[in-house]
C-alpha cells in the first residue's frame, strides 16, 4: 500500500496534487510520502514484534536526508556500505551503536572512521579484511565488534545482478569454511565476535530461500556455540521483494516473513537484525516525468518523456518492470493503447517500457513511474549532461524540496581545467 492516489481526477502525493509540484520544482522529479515510508518501517516492526530486533534500514536503497530522518525518528538503525553512508547516518542523528557496516571492500580509513565514532557491528566478508580490521582496531586501541557474513549457497531465485547467496557469488564466507574463520576470529584480540551475519538477494518474491538460508543459520549457531562463541546476534541481510507489477502476484508479506524468522531461529535466544531497503523505501516514491513528444514510428509509437536512463536506470540495467501512470486519471471506458515509453539519451537502452500498454497522453502532460522510492535517485547519473533531477518529500499537505536540481552552471563549475588550457 502507498500514499500516491487519483484524488478527483488527478495523482496525489499523500494530499498533494502531483500538478502542484511540478508547477514549482519543474519536471522530471522524485517524489515521495513520508506517510509510505513510516507504514513500511512499522510493518516490519510488527512482523518483528515480540524478539529483541533492531531493523537496520539499508540505506544504499534511498540515502536523501530527509529519508534517514524520517526512519530514524522512528528508531530505525541503519546498513551502511561505504564511508559517505556512515557519515550521512551520523549527520542524519543515528548513533554509532544503531549502525552496521557491510559490503565486501571496506577500506582501511573507512574502519579507521566507524571504529572512531562509534559502530554496532561490521558484517566481515573475508579473512583479509578481518585482519586488517583487527589491526586498526589495535592501532586505535579499540575492540571491533564483528559478525561474519556466511554464504549459504542458496538460490535466491531473483534477477542474477542481485542474487548475493550463492557460491559463485563474491560475497561472504562459505558456509563451510565458517567454524575456522571465526576461531581464526576469536584469537585476534582486536575483534569481538558478537554473531552471524547472512543476506542472499535483492527482491526476493519467495519464502523459501530465506527459511534454508536461515535454518543454515541456526545450524552454524549451534555448532559455534558449541566451539565457545558467543553467538548473540543474527543480522538476517534485507531482500524482500515489492510488487513492481501491480497485476501480478503479490511478494510475501513482512508478517509471514517474520514469521519464516520465528520459526527458524526463534528459540535461540538471539537479537534479531534484519536490513531492508527496497521494501521500505521502493513503493514510497515515483518519478514523474512530462511526455515531450508523441512519435509515430513504423509500427510502433513512442512516448519520448523527459527523464532518462540516467535518472531511473533500473529498466536499462535490469529489464525491470515499473508502472506508469498518466497523472490526470484516464476516464473509465479509454481504451490503452501499445507505445514504447523511451527517453531522450541517445543510446536504445534508453527504454523504460516497450509496447506498454497506456491511455493516450498528449504532449506536455505527465506521466508517473511507481515504486521509484528505491535505487531510483541513489543510482542517477548525469550522463549527457543531464542535472541530477530534484527529489520532493511529502507529508500530508505540505512539500519541500529535500535535493534541488543543480544548474548547468553549478555543473559546469564543478570541472577544474589544466593550467595549459
Ligand atoms: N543488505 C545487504 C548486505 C545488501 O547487499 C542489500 C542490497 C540489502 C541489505 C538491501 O536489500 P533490499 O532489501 O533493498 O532488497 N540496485 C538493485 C538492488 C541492489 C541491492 C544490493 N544489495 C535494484 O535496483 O534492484
Amino acid at each position: 500500500m502507498d500514499h500516491f492516489l487519483y484524488k478527483n481526477g488527478a495523482l496525489h502525493a499523500e494530499d498533494v496534487a502531483i500538478s502542484e509540484i511540478a508547477a514549482s520544482v519543474g519536471t522530471p522529479f522524485y517524489v515521495y510520502s513520508t506517510a509510505t515510508f513510516q507504514r513500511h518501517f512499522k510493518v516490519f516492526e510488527e512482523a518483528l514484534a515480540g524478539m529483541d530486533h533492531l531493523i537496520c534500514y539499508a540505506m544504499k536503497a534511498n540515502s536523501n536526508m530527509a529519508v534517514l530522518k524520517t526512519l530514524a525518528a522512528m528508531g530505525a538503525g541503519m546498513d551502511v556500505v561505504s564511508m559517505g553512508e556512515y557519515l550521512r547516518a551520523k549527520a542524519a542523528g543515528v548513533s554509532g551503536d544503531k549502525i552496521v557496516f557491510s559490503g565486501v571492500g571496506k577500506t582501511r580509513e573507512e574502519m579507521r572512521v566507524a571504529l572512531t565514532g562509534g559502530i554496532r557491528q561490521f558484517n566481515v566478508e573475508s579473512e583479509p579484511e578481518m585482519r586488517l580490521l583487527n589491526e586498526v582496531a589495535l592501532d586505535l586501541g579499540v575492540v571491533a565488534p564483528i559478525t561474519v557474513r556466511v554464504n549459504p549457497d542458496v538460490d535466491a531465485k531473483t534477477h542474477a545482478k542481485i542474487a548475493t547467496g550463492k557460491s559463485e557469488n563474491k560475497f561472504g564466507i562459505p558456509i563451510a569454511k565458517a567454524r575456522a574463520v571465526y576461531a581464526e576470529a576469536a584469537a585476534m584480540e582486536g575483534i569481538e565476535v558478537v554473531g552471524i551475519d547472512v543476506h542472499i538477494g535483492s527482491q526476493l518474491t519467495d519464502l523459501e530461500p530465506y527459511r534454508l538460508a536461515y535454518q543454515k543459520v541456526a545450524e552454524l549457531t549451534a555448532e559455534l556455540r558449541a566451539d565457545g562463541h558467543n553467538i548473540r546476534r543474527l543480522d538476517l541481510g534485507g531482500g524482500l521483494g515489492i510488487p513492481y507489477a501491480r497485476s501480478n502476484e503479490a511478494p510475501p508479506l513482512p508478517m509471514d516473513y517474520g514469521q519464516v524468522i520465528r520459526e527458524t531461529l526463534g528459540d535461540l535466544e538471539c537479537e534479531i537484525e534484519i536490513e531492508p531497503g527496497r521494501l521500505i523505501a521502493g513503493n514510497s516514491g515515483i518519478l514523474v516525468t512530462s511526455v515531450i513528444y508523441n512519435k509515430e514510428g513504423e509500427g510502433r509509437d513512442f512516448l519520448i518523456v523527459d527523464a532518462a536512463m540516467n535518472d531511473l536506470i533500473r529498466p536499462a540495467m535490469y529489464e525491470a518492470h515499473h508502472d506508469i501512470i498518466p497523472v490526470i486519471e484516464p476516464a473509465l471506458g479509454v481504451e490503452p493503447a501499445p507505445v514504447d515509453i523511451v527517453g531522450p539519451v541517445c543510446e536504445s537502452g534508453d527504454t523504460f517500457a516497450k509496447q506498454r500498454d497506456m491511455p493516450a497522453v498528449q504532449d506536455g502532460e505527465m506521466i508517473a513511474f511507481r515504486s521509484a522510492g528505491a535505487y531510483g535517485a541513489v543510482m542517477a547519473s548525469e550522463y549527457n549532461s543531464r542535472p541530477l533531477i530534484p527529489e520532493v518529500m511529502v507529508k500530508d499537505d505540505q512539500f519541500a524540496v529535500i535535493r534541488a536540481r543543480p544548474t548547468i552552471d553549478e555543473m559546469i563549475n564543478r570541472d577544474t581545467l589544466p593550467e595549459w588550457l
